[in-house]
């Protein structure tokens, strides 16, 4: 094939890279759960200054074969923006060390808010092996997920058999847990949860955010409401409590109903049927009450041509996600509006201070 021009042979080329960077776009995942596991990013911060490799390399769980290979791991880190380099003067020469970015941070593992157990659950072989089985999946019309297709069960049905997996998710969503509800309850959000005297947190897992907005406001009657298995040994408190049941036979009544990353698990009529409840479960208080939904408002055409394109393709990740794991999706707001109305609520109001995710309030 010839090129017409050098134009003609810059596109070519352009596009060959394209298809290369996408080809292994799983290497930046896989060498960040290395690093991870490895214990690097503490490895850096225990280090207390910036750390040469040679310091670095002395201070990993790895055989001393693999040392000059752990500065090819470092790199492709550091392009990726995890790690960053930092020149320090030491005696008469300068040296380079590596540091941590605001990323790298987030998977200490004594950080509140690590992201490190939720990494580690999202590229378990057990989560990664059901993308081999998508084109699978689109192909027949054997089973409802991906994830079904190569696990012959649901996600739900595998985590109440093996308790890794049970494990693995439920650490995974209480370390998201305790990410949000940093943000949720502080000041900017307090107003959400103000006047109400009780709250049933909907899937809330094993309760990290309903212990924290029962902290923050020790007035307000909390439970964790989510599948007996979830539950079953987790004790409450005061102002928490553990039920176990299924949400879609019924739910407990309440003032307010919270749903954190529930309603983008479940296609549009289990959605509905899950709403219908939360609905009959605030009504039933005769106070009118309140859903708070958490989840992803997928901004596609609002941040098209933002420098920020990560923001979106991040989203797009997750609905993904949803399609292999789950029979769920990540909503616009129109999807949501439409499920909302359709589910017999009047009104909803979404305030975007959750970065990827929104706070969503619906009222009947
Ligand atoms: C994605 S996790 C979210 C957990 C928690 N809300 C959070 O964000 O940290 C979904 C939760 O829904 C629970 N779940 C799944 N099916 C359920 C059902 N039928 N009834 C009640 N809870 C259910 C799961 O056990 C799991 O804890």
């Amino acid at each position: 094939m010839e090129f017409q021009s050098e134009m003609q042979a810059a596109k070519l080329l352009k596009a060959h890279s394209h298809i290369w960077n996408h080809i292994f776009n799983f290497i930046n995942s896989m060498s960040l759960k290395c690093a991870v596991e490895l214990g690097i990013p503490d490895a850096i911060h225990n280090y207390g200054q910036p750390m040469p490799l040679s310091q670095l390399i002395a201070s990993l769980p790895i055989h001393p074969s693999k040392s000059s290979s752990i500065q090819r791991l470092m790199r492709i880190l550091i392009h990726s923006g995890i790690f960053a380099t930092k020149i320090v003067a030491k005696d008469d020469h300068r040296e380079v060390g590596y540091v941590l970015t605001d990323s790298s941070m987030l998977l200490l593992k004594d950080n509140p808010l690590s992201v490190t157990p939720f990494l580690l659950a999202m590229l378990d072989p057990i989560f990664t092996k059901p993308w081999h089985k998508l084109s699978t999946w689109f192909q027949s019309n054997n089973k409802p997920t991906p994830f079904e297709t190569e696990h012959e069960e649901t996600l739900w049905g595998y985590a109440c058999h093996e308790p890794k997996l049970n494990e693995v998710f439920n650490d995974a969503m209480a370390s998201d847990a305790r990410f949000v509800s940093k943000l949720l309850v502080d000041d900017k959000c307090k107003g959400v949860f103000e006047g109400l005297e009780s709250l049933v947190d909907v899937g809330g897992g094993t309760g990290t955010l309903a212990k924290a907005i029962a902290k923050s406001f020790p007035q307000l009657d909390c439970t964790v409401f989510d599948l007996p298995h979830v539950v079953a040994e987790l004790e409450g408190s005061d102002n928490v409590k553990y039920i176990g049941g299924d949400m879609f036979e019924a739910v407990p009544p309440s003032d307010a109903i919270l749903l954190k990353s529930i309603l983008h698990d479940w296609n549009d009529e289990e959605c509905l049927h899950i709403l219908k409840n939360c609905k009959e479960a605030i009504m039933s208080k005769g106070k009118g009450g309140k859903v708070i939904i958490i989840d992803m408002v997928i901004m596609e055409d609002e941040k098209k041509g933002n420098d920020d394109d990560k923001f979106v393709e991040t989203q797009l990740f997750f609905d993904m996600l949803m399609m292999v794991l789950l029979t769920g999706k990540e909503r616009n707001e129109k999807e949501w509006a439409k499920l909302i109305f359709s589910a017999g609520f009047n009104n909803y109001k979404i305030t975007p201070i959750l970065g990827l995710r929104s706070l969503i309030e619906i009222y009947p």
